[in-house]
C-alpha cells in the first residue's frame, strides 16, 4: 500500500509519540493514527477485556460510528486467529466467515482487513486492524509495518504503571485489566455526569465500555429509522447502564425506547439510572448537587432493638446450622457492622473466628481506586469465610470486596448483611443472609451512621429530609 520509506517515516513519528510523557490513550491514538494515515485506510486498536472473551475498540481512525457501535466483539467469532497470536489477511470481507458483522463491514465500505496481534510476552492482549476500502492483497511490507506498530502498542501498554503492577503481582504479563483498559481508551463523554459515573466505576475497578453498541429499534424497509445506544456496558456483569439526567419529557421518550429494546432484545440486561437516583448516588459519596442536603434528626424507628434482636437470633440460628462442624471466619467490614456482628457472634452456637477490614470510599477526590485501608490479619486460605456488612445498597462495595476476598482462595465465601436496599442496586448482588430488606430511604442507628452521627442508637431509624 505504501513504500518502505513512507513506513519508516510513519514509524519514526509513532515511536516519538510513544516516547512522550503523555497519557497512555494519547500514545495509543498516535499509533492508530499513524497506521490509518500511512495505509490510507480505517484502523483500530482492539484490546481484550479482563475476561479475555470480549474485545473492545480502544482507539480508532476513519471508521464510521455505527461500525464502532456494533457491540463488543466475541473473541471466538471475530478473527479469532489474531487473538491466538497469528496475522490474518482477508481480501474479500463479503465472502469470509471469520468476520463477526459482515453486513456492517459492507455498509461501512470495508472490503479487505488485515489483523495483527498485539503481543505481551507470549500472549495476545489485543490486535491492530486495518480496514481497506478497496480490495487489497496486503504485502509483506504492509504486514511488517503493522506488526511494528503492534509491537509499539505492546511497549506502550506494558510500560503503563497499572500493567506493571499486574505483571509484578502475577509474575507474567496479563491481558489488560479494567484500569488498563480505561487508561487505554479515548472517550469523549457526551455529558459530565457520565464522566463522574465512569470515575465511580473505575474506583471500584468495574470494567466499563462507553456506548459500545447501538440497538436498532425501528426500520423502514432495510434502513434503520430509530436506534438506542445505552451509555455504558459493564462486560464483567454483562449489563448495560443508561443514565437519564434529562428533563421529564425526554425521560418519557427514553422509557418508550427502553421498553421497545426489552421487547426486541429480551436477552439484554439494562439498568436505568434516573437523575434523582444518580444524584443520590453521588450524594452518598459527598459529591453532586444533593451533597449539601443535611438531615434534620430522626424521622421514625424502622426496626426497634427488640425486632433487631429477634432477627439476629434467627440469622445466628441459620448460620449455626449451615456451618455445623465447621469453624467459619467472620470478616466484618468497618465500621457499620460493629453492633450487628457483636450480637451475631454471641448468638451463634458454633465456634467462629473473627477479623475486620476497612476500605476507602469514593469521595470524587484524587483517589482513583478503592483501597483496602485495613487488611484482615488472619489467613483466609482454605477457610469458610462469612463477610458481615451493615447494608447492601448499590452493591458496588460488596462486589469489589467479594472479588478481592475470592482471590485469596477461601474454601467458601458467603455474605451476611443486616440490611438490603434491593431497589437501589446498580450492579447485581445477592447476599446469602439478610436481616431486613428495606426501601431506599437513608437509615441510621445500630452501628449505621449519617456523617458519623447516630451510630450509637439502639434502633434502626430513618432520618428526616434525606433525599
Ligand atoms: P454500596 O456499595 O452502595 O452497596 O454501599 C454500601 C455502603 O454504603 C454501606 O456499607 C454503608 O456504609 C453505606 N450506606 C448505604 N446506605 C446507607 C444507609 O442508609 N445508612 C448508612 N450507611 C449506608
Amino acid at each position: 500500500m505504501n513504500n518502505e520509506r513512507d513506513y519508516y517515516k510513519a514509524t519514526r513519528r509513532a515511536v516519538a509519540a510513544v516516547n512522550l510523557p503523555s497519557p497512555l490513550k494519547d500514545r495509543l491514538d498516535a499509533i492508530v493514527r499513524s497506521v490509518a494515515r500511512s495505509m490510507n485506510s480505517g484502523a483500530s486498536l482492539i484490546l481484550l477485556d479482563s475476561s479475555g472473551s470480549k474485545a473492545v475498540h480502544s482507539s480508532s481512525r476513519a471508521l464510521p460510528q455505527f461500525y464502532l457501535h456494533k457491540g463488543l466483539l466475541d473473541v471466538d467469532k471475530s478473527l479469532c486467529e489474531v487473538l491466538s497470536g497469528q496475522t490474518v489477511t482477508i481480501s474479500d470481507v463479503a465472502n469470509d466467515s471469520r468476520i463477526q458483522h459482515p453486513e456492517l463491514a459492507a455498509k461501512a465500505g470495508i472490503v479487505s482487513i488485515l489483523g495483527v496481534p498485539v503481543m505481551s510476552g507470549e500472549r495476545a492482549v489485543g490486535s491492530i486492524r486495518v480496514y481497506a476500502r478497496e480490495r487489497c492483497e496486503f504485502s509483506a511490507q504492509d504486514i511488517a509495518f503493522v506488526t511494528t506498530m503492534a509491537n509499539l502498542a505492546a511497549i506502550a501498554l506494558n510500560s503503563d504503571p497499572s500493567c506493571q503492577k499486574t505483571a509484578v503481582k502475577q509474575k507474567n504479563p496479563l491481558p489488560p485489566e479494567a484500569s488498563l483498559l480505561r487508561r487505554a481508551r479515548s472517550v469523549d463523554f457526551a455529558h459530565p455526569s457520565e464522566e463522574d459515573f465512569a470515575r465511580i466505576l473505575d474506583f471500584y475497578n468495574i470494567e466499563w465500555v462507553y456506548e459500545p453498541r447501538s440497538f436498532p429499534l425501528r426500520w423502514d424497509g432495510d434502513s434503520v429509522t430509530e436506534m438506542f445506544t445505552p451509555d455504558f456496558y459493564l462486560p464483567g456483569l454483562d449489563l448495560y447502564i443508561e443514565l437519564t439526567t434529562l428533563r421529564q419529557s425526554l425521560v418519557t421518550h427514553k422509557n418508550r425506547k427502553l421498553r421497545r429494546l426489552k421487547e426486541l432484545y429480551p436477552e439484554v440486561k439494562i439498568t436505568l439510572l434516573y437523575k434523582n437516583d444518580y444524584d443520590r448516588l453521588l450524594a452518598k459519596y459527598g459529591c453532586g448537587p444533593l451533597a449539601q442536603t443535611r438531615a434534620h434528626g430522626i424521622s421514625r424507628v424502622l426496626y426497634s432493638a427488640v425486632q433487631i434482636d429477634d432477627r439476629v437470633r434467627a440469622l445466628a440460628g441459620q448460620i449455626s446450622k449451615d456451618y455445623a462442624n465447621r469453624r467459619p471466619l467472620m470478616v466484618g467490614v468497618q465500621r457499620g457492622f460493629l453492633c450487628f456482628m457483636a450480637d451475631l457472634i454471641r448468638q451463634i452456637t458454633i465456634p467462629v473466628d473473627i477479623d475486620f477490614m476497612a476500605i476507602s470510599y469514593y469521595t470524587g477526590g484524587s483517589d482513583s481506586a478503592v483501597r483496602i485501608t485495613k487488611d484482615i490479619d488472619l489467613s483466609v486460605v482454605g477457610r469458610h469465610v462469612i463477610m458481615v456488612e451493615d447494608i447492601v445498597d448499590t452493591g458496588l462495595t460488596l462486589t469489589f470486596l467479594v472479588d478481592w476476598l475470592r482471590e485469596r482462595n477461601p474454601r467458601s465465601l458467603k455474605v451476611c448483611a443486616l440490611l438490603d436496599k434491593r431497589k437501589r442496586r446498580l450492579v447485581p448482588f445477592e447476599a446469602d443472609y439478610v436481616g431486613f430488606t428495606i426501601d431506599d430511604g437513608f437509615v441510621v442507628g445500630y452501628g449505621l451512621d449519617f456523617d458519623e452521627k447516630s451510630r450509637f442508637l439502639p434502633d434502626i431509624c430513618t432520618i428526616k429530609n434525606h433525599n
